[in-house]
């Protein structure tokens, strides 16, 4: 198999132009060593990390996933796992989301990439990417200094010149889509990819819905420098997450998604029991939401979350709350992480191949 390089393989030093996106719960501790190992930049998240800090509010028992350790102890460890394990040319990041609610984590997270690249040259060789989302970009380039690369993503137009601005080096745009959380307005990605890589000049990736080769070749036709993927990767034999969440990604079509509003916003779910539930209850208390209206969550939603997750770790099908994006219903298989990266650039060099003829 030949490369399929772009202008994203050149700034962040990776083989194909993939990242895995950063997914909570979960460490995503194996994915990124396993992404990292193929070529990819592989990526740990930070999200659920943070919910020790935020006992009331959070929607997973962290203890369950984590233990006792404190949260910047947890990822400290994670990020020297990952050096580890990963070949001496793999190149990884920490995805840290931004969002008001979760500012004093974030800033604790990007502290601790920062020390841990400090004090030891394996590290700072391999952890080169910082993956700010779901918040305010503008106090993040500070990173830059430290001699990390800074992605930031964005659900709009109006936010990836925010971002620019701000100094982004590469701005991932992220269409509806997606699995987890999504924005308020439900601009898809075959509109907002290209509108975005027209509005700025910085290299733009494309997230929510990119899943094979053919949609890889799309980003890149939108304008893209590559894709950033989701649901594919938890569909692996080495992702973190549990077999059910596995298997009902491979089962579902394209219309096994439903949306509705989570804890911090708008989340796209795997549509079972649980999530028809937080549909009804969206529409019983803020009907707005489906206006694109930022509208509060409340307690029965919170708490379906929480215990949507409980049912998740006792395996029960119907009641487990699982996050996944559309593309799910291209979704067939369990794959190594290898094998899927390995199709995804064969089928983008047939793809323009084909074209060309
Ligand atoms: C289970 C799950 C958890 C996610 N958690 C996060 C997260 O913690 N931080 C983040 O920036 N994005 C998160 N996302 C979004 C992904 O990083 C990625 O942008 C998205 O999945 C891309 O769309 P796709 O699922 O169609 O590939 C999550 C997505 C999923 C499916």
């Amino acid at each position: 198999m030949t490369g399929l390089q772009t202008e994203l393989c050149d700034i962040l030093g990776i083989g194909h132009p993939i990242l895995q996106g950063g997914m909570g719960p979960y460490k995503t501790e194996s994915l990124a060593i396993a992404v990292a190992n193929a070529g990819c930049l592989g990526v740990i998240s930070s999200i659920g990390m943070a919910a020790t800090l935020l006992p009331d509010a959070a929607p997973v028992d962290a203890l369950k996933l984590f233990g006792t350790d404190p949260p910047r102890v947890i990822l400290q460890k994670s990020i020297e796992s990952v050096t580890k394990e990963t070949k001496s040319d793999a190149v990884f990041g920490v995805n840290v989301p931004v969002a008001a609610e979760f500012l004093i984590a974030s800033k604790m997270f990007v502290e601790e990439v920062i020390e841990a690249r400090q004090s030891s040259s394996d590290v700072e060789k391999k952890l080169r990417v910082i993956i700010t989302s779901a918040g305010n970009p503008t106090r993040w380039s500070e990173v830059k200094k430290h001699g990390l690369i800074w992605i930031h993503v964005v659900p709009s137009v109006y936010h990836a010149k925010k971002a620019e601005k701000a100094g982004a080096d590469i701005i991932v745009a992220s269409g509806h889509e997606g699995g987890a959380h999504i924005s308020w307005e439900p601009v898809h990605s075959t509109v907002l990819v290209p509108a975005v890589a027209k509005a700025v000049e910085t290299p733009v990736v494309a997230a929510g819905g990119f899943c094979d080769g053919r949609s890889l070749a799309a980003a890149l036709c939108f304008g893209a420098v590559g894709i950033q993927m989701g649901t594919r990767f938890i569909a692996t034999k080495e992702s973190d997450f549990e077999s059910i969440w596995k298997d009902m990604i491979v089962e579902k079509d394209e219309r096994g998604t439903l949306t509705g509003r989570g804890l911090f916003g708008p989340m796209r779910f795997l549509r079972n029991t649980r999530s028809e539930e937080i549909v009804e209850q969206t529409l019983a208390d803020v009907p707005r939401f489906f206006l694109g209206d930022p509208v509060e969550s409340n307690e029965k939603i919170l708490e379906l979350e929480r215990t949507g997750f409980d049912e998740l770790l006792k395996g029960n099908r119907d009641l487990a709350l699982m996050f996944s994006g559309e593309c799910a219903g291209r979704i067939s298989n369990i794959p190594s992480v290898s094998q899927v990266v390995d199709d995804i650039i064969s089928e983008a060099q047939a793809v323009f191949e084909s074209l060309t003829k």
